[in-house]
């Protein structure tokens, strides 16, 4: 009775093959699977965006606006005005070797500019890139012209206004090139596709740093309000000083604590401490406070909690799969920048420590990570999860890393 069964076990299974290898050849080779929702969520959120430069204009004697349209074949995804692109480069270096990079940048034009068919459009504002400081800005100035081609990632971030939280009125507080977010959110208003009244409170040292001042002045209106204050030019006849408590209140709905008012704040790291510090004493409820992401730290030395080292150069092992490399690691840089100067893959957002793309295990060493750039969820804190782009090295350390 065995020995039958184990024959008709035998035949079976080879009936079952010739049935399978015979559904296969009458099969059809294309992947004919339709799932609406993913692809619904595909347009909204490509993999990646191609696009190509289509104008460069100066907006000041600092920064210059650049233009991008989809390449054929592309279309623009929406997004919501105060959100960022981040787009891919391949810098080489002076020694010829190619870094591959990414940076994130607000979007400064307005979601209804992206929806507009063949017209479709998105622009990014960069602050001066000097030669030899800034790596990125000065390679786009040098580099991005009419007819240049990108890849970017986009919407990013969660720096936008959403009518159910925020308070319909909005006092953005902008420094720097913290402006550009504030001027996709104007165009969208003055538009009418977006739904606020929104004060812009821009600090600049000096009137000449002053970004897109044209371009808000000329959309200024009852819904969006544009005030320029300087700090560096005792003569200068409007607001003076900087973004304090007393010129908060001036401009905001009634007293800020009644949270009648949401404050965006967008500029540099050092114009955050003051700016929350101001925020605070006006005692406005944290639930009407905005922040936008700012990058890493220009100096971590400077950093309140970082421990008092000599600058040092670590070695730094990467796992990635069955790969193992080590590499050189500056303590004065963030693990994500010694991967990109070695070639290593490891893919990059906003480069602030927020987004969690950059994420790796630490196996062994020490690390910081400035509490400003700590965005990580509580059980990759408890498990060893760090974001490279903003953990520097305080010793020789071991790290394993996605394949992307
Ligand atoms: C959400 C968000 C929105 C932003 N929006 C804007 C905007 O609208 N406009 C704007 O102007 N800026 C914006 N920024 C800032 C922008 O992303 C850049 O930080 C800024 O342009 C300066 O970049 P940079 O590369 O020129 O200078 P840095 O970022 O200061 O470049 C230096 C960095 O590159 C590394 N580096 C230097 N040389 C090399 C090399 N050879 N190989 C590898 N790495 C190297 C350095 O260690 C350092 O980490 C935004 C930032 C964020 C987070
Ligand atoms: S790139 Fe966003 S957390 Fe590192």
């Amino acid at each position: 009775m065995k020995v039958n069964g184990f024959f008709k076990d035998v035949t079976g299974a080879s009936r079952v093959t010739k049935a399978r290898h015979q559904l296969i050849e009458s099969g059809n080779p294309e992947n004919i699977y339709k799932d609406h929702i993913r692809e619904v969520a595909q347009e909204v959120h490509p993999k990646v965006t191609h696009v190509k430069c289509a104008k460069v204009e100066d907006v000041s004697p600092t920064a210059r606006k650049f233009t991008f349209v989809p390449t054929d074949g592309d279309v623009l995804p929406p997004f919501m005005a105060g959100q960022y692109a981040s787009v891919e480069l391949e810098i080489p270096g002076e020694d010829g070797k190619v870094t591959k990079t990414t940076r994130p940048f607000s979007i400064s034009s307005a979601p209804f500019q992206a929806r507009q068919g063949d017209k479709s459009f998105f622009e990014l504002t960069i602050r001066n890139g000097k030669p030899g400081v800034g790596f990125v800005s000065s390679w786009m100035y040098a580099n991005c012209k009419e007819g240049s081609t990108f890849t970017f990632h986009l919407p990013l971030g969660q720096f936008y206004y959403e009518p159910l939280r925020d308070a319909k009125k909005v006092v953005a507080l902008a420094g720097g090139s913290g402006i550009t977010p504030f001027y996709s959110m104007a165009q969208e208003i003055a538009h009418g596709t977006m739904d606020c009244d929104l004060t812009i409170l821009y600090g600049s040292v000096s009137t000449k740093d002053i970004i897109l001042e044209k371009q808000l002045s000329a959309i200024q209106s009852p819904r969006v309000r544009f005030v320029n204050v300087i700090s560096g030019e005792p003569d200068y006849p409007g607001e003076k000083g900087f973004l304090n408590a007393d010129l908060i209140r001036k401009y905001s709905e009634g007293d800020p604590a009644d949270g009648n008012t949401t404050y965006f704040v967008c500029g540099p790291l050092p114009m955050y401490n003051f700016v929350n510090g101001e925020l605070e004493k006006l005692n406005v409820p944290k639930r009407r406070i905005r922040m936008e992401v700012f990058g890493a730290p220009r100096d971590i030395t400077k950093d309140p909690d970082y421990p008092k080292r000599d600058p040092a150069v670590y070695k730094l092992k990467v796992m990635r799969g069955l790969e193992e490399t080590e590499i050189k690691a500056s303590s004065l840089e963030p693990l994500a920048v010694a991967m990109e100067r070695a070639g290593i893959p490891n893919p990059t957002r906003c480069r602030s420590g927020a987004c969690g793309f950059c994420r790796c295990k630490l196996l062994k060493g020490d690390v910081f990570v400035p509490s400003v750039g700590d965005g990580r969820r509580y059980a990759d804190k408890k498990f060893g999860y760090y974001h490279a782009c903003s953990t520097y090295p305080l010793s020789d350390c071991a790290i394993k890393i996605e394949i992307c």
